[in-house]
């Protein structure tokens, strides 16, 4: 099957809305066989791996992802270049990453459902998914030992964000303290980092200035926050069939995202049940109050504001760009903007 009809099967059989599979269609047909071969290495990466890693990492593929990071990478190189070769290798760590980490987290979060599917630690074990994520991320870090130091020593600030912003997210679970400022922190770090990541290699893989580069990292880490923002909108309004996960995922793991925060400064009721939630043993009750108490508040709709503004931010960002490249900052635009109304 082509790339772009591959791609359009798995976003219709994942039920992704058609805004974000339109863009996603735009950019895997300007890429033609760039998405193709970020494909054929993400395979190569599980067929090489050993029994029974191999299949994890054949099913996180399989799965479907949205492929937003690499996109990224390939978007943000040719904002720069039209004749730069397209950073596949880069972009295939951007996905990698992104599996590794998802592997990772679900047994943090004991998640049960990844991308409409169990996740893996349900189909295997939690220590198998461990060291699958282990594997995933030890072949990213093969596949930038051959990349210059600079791109090496980008990955490791990317990964040690990430891993500051969960750890961070862990110190604070059922945490009635927790701030907007500590969930900013845990976004940037959890989340705008590897969009960050994905943008700014793209640019530099294809020559940019030190001021474009920046540019479009600064593209790539608020893309990221508003996308957390809209995920986080997403737990309390979606359909599981539609999210790929379970609803009510965050508040039931005690997670105290933005809609929660700002619901707790409207809604004097906020502060007991959140307590009820951290003492009684039928979680998915209280959730089910909390939801209801959010929903009522109007915090959802002034979190999807909030990630507007950030996304457009993004696009701000864009600035720097020279006019010719008018039609790749439309296309990031856009995708910018069908972010904020997905579905999933
Ligand atoms: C999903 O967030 C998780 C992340 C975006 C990052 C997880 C990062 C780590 C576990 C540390 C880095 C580890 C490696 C191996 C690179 P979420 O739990 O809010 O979203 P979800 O609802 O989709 O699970
Ligand atoms: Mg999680």
């Amino acid at each position: 099957m082509k790339p772009l009809a591959a791609l359009q099967t798995v976003a219709a059989d994942n039920g992704i809305e058609s805004s974000v599979t339109d863009v996603m269609a735009q950019v895997a047909q300007l890429f033609a066989s760039g998405f193709g071969d970020i494909e054929a290495m993400l395979d190569r990466a599980a067929v090489d791996a050993p029994t029974p890693v191999d299949d994890v990492l054949a099913y996180m593929q399989d799965a479907g992802g949205k492929r937003i990071r690499p996109a990224l990478c390939l978007l943000s190189a040719r904002a720069v270049s039209s004749e730069a070769p397209l950073p596949v290798a880069l972009a295939t760590v951007c996905e990698l990453l992104h599996s590794a980490s998802l592997l990772h987290d679900d047994v943090i979060d004991e998640g049960d459902m990844r991308r409409g599917v169990p996740a893996a630690r349900k189909v295997w074990t939690n220590a198998l998914s461990i060291l699958s994520g282990d594997y995933a991320l030890m072949k990213c870090l093969e596949i930038m030992a051959d990349f210059p130091k600079a791109y090496l020593q980008l990955l490791v600030s990317t990964l040690r964000e990430l891993v500051e912003g969960e750890i961070v997210q862990l110190g604070l679970r059922n945490s009635m303290q927790a701030t907007e400022a500590d969930y900013f922190a845990i976004v940037n770090g959890k989340t705008s980092s590897l969009f960050h990541f994905s943008a700014l290699v793209g640019a530099m893989s294809a020559g940019a200035h030190a001021e474009t580069c920046q540019a479009l990292g600064t593209f790539g880490r608020h893309l990221g926050t508003a996308f957390q923002l809209i995920d986080d909108v997403l737990d309390f309004d979606s359909q599981p069939q539609n999210l790929g996960k379970d609803l009510l995922a965050d508040i039931s793991q005690g997670k105290m995202t933005l809609p929660v925060i700002l619901a707790a400064e409207r809604a004097p009721e906020m502060q007991a049940l959140l307590t009820q939630l951290t003492m009684t043993a039928d979680v998915v009750d209280v959730a089910q109050q909390i939801s209801q108490t959010v929903r009522r508040s109007g915090a959802l709709s002034d979190v999807r504001a909030r990630a507007a503004a950030i996304s457009q931010q993004a696009v701000e960002a864009l600035g720097v760009l020279p006019a010719e490249r008018a039609p790749l900052v439309r296309l990031m635009t856009q995708m910018a903007d069908a972010l904020l109304t997905r579905r999933r």
